[in-house]
């Protein structure tokens, strides 16, 4: 195993941030990840996987582990649907772009997320209208201290929106090694709730779209409102979406009347932050060299060389406008390093 010393973090983190590892060392199978793990478990370290929901405001003093473990095999399959192992360090677009192109369904709506298949299920991505959990059975893991692989179940990884146990009782107690989810073969379930997909359908002159087709309106979509990390570093949504309670709900409505919302359940309604962040006056401002997108107000982004630590102020003056206008808590969903 080669372990470099202060080593550069800027390629892999999509908000390109320049912060140094203390040591680095890239992770390519199982075994030497146990191996890696059992020499250095008495020292600091520092899980990463994509870097593409996270913000260094500081260099890690510790030694980073990049899991690049690769490998997709299929686990079992019927006529109707197909349960696929892919492991943690496969890219997930390049997951889902393997998966049209043998025709498996249901993570075309999931189409252009950046990161990578072991980190997905820590925050259990989502998109229009379709989450890691409506495909996920399983998912191996390897913890940290006694190196024993463990498998969670569905129920056991307590998704709920941008939410795992990974991120709350067992946080940076395991590694994700694998992940294993069952996607259709054939009779593929279209999710087309989202207005904006049936608009680019309909614009395109699809009547009757195919998974292919969904993944092109996504990748359409998306590439019109949130900008390409290679391009302009970013982390996509910077904030969760709030959820209000239906009496503060009315309240907010008073003083505005077009505020969008969904309804989640009666008394818990959900408030786009990217409309009340654009309401706060901040979409498209500019900083030197960050500021927040002019397409998306919920991305802040990193025109050149800015500090993470510059673009977390920017976010907590953020945080704290939109807390005064309109006295809701907007957390973020990217980690804070
Ligand atoms: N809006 C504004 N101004 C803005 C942005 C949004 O007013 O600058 C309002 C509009 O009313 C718009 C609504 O917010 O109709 C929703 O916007 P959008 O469809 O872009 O979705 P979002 O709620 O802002 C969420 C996810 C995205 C995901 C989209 C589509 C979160 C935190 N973000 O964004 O996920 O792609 O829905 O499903 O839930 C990510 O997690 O990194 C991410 C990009």
């Amino acid at each position: 195993m080669t372990i470099v010393k202060n080593a550069s973090l800027k390629q892999f983190n999509t908000f390109g941030i320049e912060a140094k590892a203390q040591s680095y060392c890239n992770i390519t199978s199982i075994a030497q990840l146990t191996e890696t793990l059992k020499t250095y478990q008495h020292s600091p370290l520092f899980i990463l996987g994509g870097g593409s929901n996270m913000l260094l405001t500081k260099d890690i003093e510790a030694l980073v582990l990049h899991i690049n473990i690769k490998g997709i095999e299929t686990v079992n399959e019927s006529q109707d649907k197909i349960t696929i192992k892919a492991m943690a360090g496969e890219n997930w677009h390049n997951f889902v772009l393997w998966c049209l192109k043998h025709n498996y369904g249901g993570v075309e709506n999931l189409s252009l997320i950046p990161g990578n298949i072991g980190t997905a299920p820590i925050q259990n991505i989502g998109a229009y209208g379709v989450e890691l959990k409506d495909v996920f059975v399983s998912c191996e893991a390897i913890h940290i201290i006694d190196q024993t692989l463990r498998t969670f179940t569905k129920s056991e990884c307590k998704f709920d929106y941008r939410e795992s146990i990974f991120k709350q009782n067992l946080k940076n107690q395991y590694i994700i090694t694998s992940v294993n989810l069952e996607l259709t073969k054939r009779n593929h379930l279209l999710q087309m709730d989202y207005g904006v997909i049936k608009n680019e359908l309909e614009a395109k002159g699809i009547t009757k779209p195919s998974i292919q087709s969904i993944s092109d309106a996504i990748i359409a979509i998306r590439k019109s409102k949130l900008p390409d990390p290679k391009e302009i570093g970013n982390s996509g949504s910077f904030f969760k979406n709030p959820i209000i309670t239906a009496k503060a709900f009315e309240a907010l409505e008073q003083n505005f009347a077009e505020i969008p919302s969904y309804k989640i359940t009666e008394d818990a309604i959900k408030i786009p932050a990217g409309w009340l962040i654009e309401k706060a006056g901040f979409k498209g401002k500019r900083f030197n060299n960050y500021g927040v997108h002019n397409k998306q107000a919920l991305v802040l982004v990193n025109y050149g060389d800015a500090s993470g630590k510059a673009i977390f102020e920017l976010a907590m003056l953020i945080q704290k406008t939109v807390k005064r206008l309109f006295n809701i808590t907007i957390e973020t969903e990217v980690n804070i390093i």
